[in-house]
């Protein structure tokens, strides 16, 4: 089965899969780069990799409107949950999740996470996503680490990697990345939505190309890249 990969700008994508969509990082409303209403999405599960209002972005209203479940840190969901989001599955780093059509492991991330209201949002996380024989991770917001090389070692189909500099890695960590984690697909996030992380996505995939065994998937806000 194909894994259908959507991006929103900035870090939100949709991954779906048969009849099932997961969200991650719906930052919607208010995303320059984003031209689809939030309204129009129906997932299964949604995935916020930390607390930042760039990431938690329509995930509320979402999960509110559809009852999908919202999968994020414990104290993330301790938010939700005092928010009247009562449906929330809070793992930790390291752990595994294992639903009915996908099994999601909480991964480090070096960044911070506070709510857009002060809220202390527990440690941030990416993710590693097992759907349908696939493996994807989700980096989230993050700096470059040695262990991605144990993210590595669980077999990565496609990688999302921020490559906006500033609030996270740039290019030249990201390729660094890229080697250490060793995807097929390598996607770039988290750049062009702000000035402060305006980048030359044309110039990061002529690096990859370059310097790394992965395939630069670029994508236009809006367009999907399928995963066979
Ligand atoms: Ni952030
Ligand atoms: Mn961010």
């Amino acid at each position: 089965m194909a894994v259908i990969v959507r991006w929103f700008g900035h870090s939100a994508f949709s991954v779906e899969f048969g009849n099932k969509m997961i969200l991650i990082d719906p930052f919607l409303t208010g995303n320059p780069l984003n031209t689809t209403d939030p309204e129009a999405l129906k997932p299964d599960l949604i995935l916020v990799s930390h607390a930042h209002g760039d990431h938690v972005g329509d995930s509320a209203a979402i999960a509110h409107r559809t009852g999908a479940p919202v999968a994020c840190n414990f104290e993330m969901g301790n938010w939700y949950i005092a928010n009247g989001i009562e449906n929330v599955i809070q793992g930790n780093t390291g752990g595994w999740y294992q639903g009915e059509f996908v099994d999601v492991k909480w991964t480090l991330a070096f960044h911070s996470s506070s709510f857009p209201d002060g809220t202390y949002g527990g440690q941030p996380n990416g993710f590693i996503i097992r759907v349908d024989g696939k493996v994807l991770y989700f980096a989230g917001d993050t700096a470059l680490f040695g262990d991605m090389s144990l993210i590595g070692d669980e077999g990565i189909d496609l990688a999302f990697l921020p490559i906006g500099d500033f609030f996270t890695m740039g290019i030249d960590d990201s390729i660094k990345a890229t080697k250490l984690i060793r995807p097929k697909y390598v996607i770039p996030m988290h750049y062009n939505t702000f000035p402060p992380i305006v980048c030359d996505a044309g110039h990061w995939a002529d690096m990859v190309n370059r310097g790394t065994d992965a395939q630069p998937i670029v994508l236009d806000p809006g367009t999907t890249f399928t995963l066979d």
